[in-house]
């Protein structure tokens, strides 16, 4: 089994991927927040800084590169392998941000595969790493997966990640399984398994729909429980004997690199803590107060009293459950 960290963009950046392979265990690779690549962009150290900081990491982190463009896309790729080493790139055709689709990029592009099977016959052939794409089930209308995947299938690709939505759900409503269910047939490369793997029993729901599947990708479930990769591979729903003493201590260096690294670092943490929150089995109001935390004082005692403060706590709460069948 192979488990994947997602690529969450203002979350899973350097600072936390380093702070979270240290203290946890269970993933076998990471996929980078994407770089963003508009026509006539220059490829500089700026654009990469997030990727250069990986290079010591544990864990393999892979880049992703957002574009429709072959030519910048080919030199962002020379570059990834030339001065950073990287052996695998990854093509984002899942983002489902308006002003990013409205330029047929991310899950913009879904809708015409003649135009990625322009963009992967220039692209394949000058690259000098793997390729591997993490797409949607389409932007507008699932019937836009199956031209999509025979496209793809068509490409030396090392492997096809599927978010079964559609671009237009953004990250809500229900991931679509009985249209997976129809189209997974179709697709010929290594497929990873993504979207609303939050708790063992979502991951074992996905992993007895789909036999020999041996690929998952996870990314919100390892905020809304960051053991949540160790359970899956031990089979236990049980949160271990010291996680509160595991946490706390990621915790704090978390919030000390995140200082270490920008300016406003509070409003950072409080993006976490929404997710956080969920794991500690916070109340609404009890999380509304934290989050309304000014001054650095009260935000220590607060996060350290609510760390401090679950001991009873178990088992993660089911939240996220996939109410699919
Ligand atoms: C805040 C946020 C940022 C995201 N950034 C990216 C990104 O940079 N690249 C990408 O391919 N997907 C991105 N995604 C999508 C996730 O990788 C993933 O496909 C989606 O969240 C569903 O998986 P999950 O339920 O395990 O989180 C993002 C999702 C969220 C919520």
């Amino acid at each position: 089994m192979h488990l994947t960290l997602a690529p969450l963009h203002g979350f899973t950046d350097a600072t936390f991927r380093k702070t979270y392979f240290r203290h946890f265990r269970g993933l076998d690779d990471a996929i980078a927040p994407f770089v963003s690549l508009t026509h006539g962009d220059k490829v500089t150290r700026l654009k990469v800084k997030d990727l250069i900081a990986d290079k010591d990491s544990p864990v393999r982190v892979i880049p992703q590169i957002l574009g429709n463009e072959p030519g910048t896309f080919i030199m962002m790729c020379n570059y990834l392998s030339d001065e950073l080493g990287c052996t695998e790139v990854n093509w984002n055709l899942g983002c489902p941000v308006h002003s990013i689709v409205h330029k047929r990029r991310g899950s913009g592009m879904l809708p015409y595969p003649e135009q990625i099977a322009a963009f992967l016959d220039q692209v394949m052939p000058e690259l000098r790493m793997r390729l591997s794409v993490k797409l949607r089930l389409g932007y507008y209308s699932v019937s836009e997966f199956p031209p999509v995947i025979r496209v793809l299938n068509g490409f030396p690709l090392h492997t096809v990640t599927v978010h079964p939505r559609i671009g237009t759900q953004m990250y809500e409503g229900e991931v679509l399984l009985e249209a997976l269910d129809e189209f997974f047939p179709l697709i010929e490369h290594d497929w990873i398994y993504n979207g609303d793997l939050h708790s063992l029993a979502s991951f074992e729901m996905i992993r007895k729909r789909y036999p020999g599947l041996s690929r998952f990708m996870l990314g919100r479930g390892v905020f809304l429980n960051p053991f949540l990769p160790e359970m899956i591979r031990s089979g236990t729903n049980v949160l271990p004997a010291d996680w509160q003493e595991r946490f706390h201590l990621f915790h704090t260096e978390l919030e000390q690199n995140v200082r270490n690294s920008r300016h406003y670092w509070m409003s950072k943490m409080k993006e976490y803590w929404k997710y956080f929150g969920v794991f500690l089995q916070m109340q609404p109001e009890e999380l509304r107060q934290l989050l309304g935390t000014a001054d650095e004082q009260s935000w220590k005692a607060r996060t350290t009293a609510l760390i401090n403060g679950r001991p009873g706590l178990q088992q993660p709460v089911p939240g996220g459950l996939l109410t699919n069948d």
